[in-house]
């Protein structure tokens, strides 16, 4: 079984909240349970948050919600500037930061991630999670 759902969404935080329900609807549908629909949800939000304050692109992002058997993957892609990976710093758990931590939420929340991204060519995390 692979199903997929491909939205184009407004870099536009107002519509952060289509894409936190549709990773709600969705993973409800798959029968994850609901302390890990909420933990979607936030990784899901945090990388629209990002496609829409970092991309630099004031136009669309794309999300693509790939469900297959026992795995859902969502994809946050943006047409930006990216970043460079290697100056991405993880945040210290000494450090009490208030910002930064999007990425390090994210993939604490998820099975695995990937980002492709690089200076100039746009920003694609790749986020899974296995039903249980
Ligand atoms: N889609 C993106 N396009 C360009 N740069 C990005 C993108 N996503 C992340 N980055 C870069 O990676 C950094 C780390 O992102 P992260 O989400 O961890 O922290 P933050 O967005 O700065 O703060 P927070 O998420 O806590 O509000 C960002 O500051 C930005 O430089
Ligand atoms: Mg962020």
């Amino acid at each position: 079984m692979r199903e997929s759902i491909n939205m184009s969404l407004p870099s536009k935080p107002e519509y952060v909240s289509v894409a936190r329900l549709t990773a709600s609807f969705v993973a409800n549908q798959m029968g994850f349970d609901i302390e890990t629909i909420e933990d979607i949800k936030l990784a899901v939000g945090e990388a629209c948050n990002n496609a829409i304050l970092h991309s630099g692109s004031d136009e669309t992002y794309k999300l693509e919600f790939i469900k297959l058997s026992d795995n859902l993957t969502i994809e946050v892609i943006d047409h930006g500037k990216g970043f460079s990976i290697e100056k991405y710093k993880k945040p210290e758990a000494e450090e009490l930061q208030e910002s930064g931590l999007g990425l390090f939420i994210i993939k604490s929340l998820m099975d695995s991630v990937e980002i492709e991204t690089s200076e100039g060519q746009g920003t694609k995390i790749i986020m899974s999670k296995i039903v249980e």
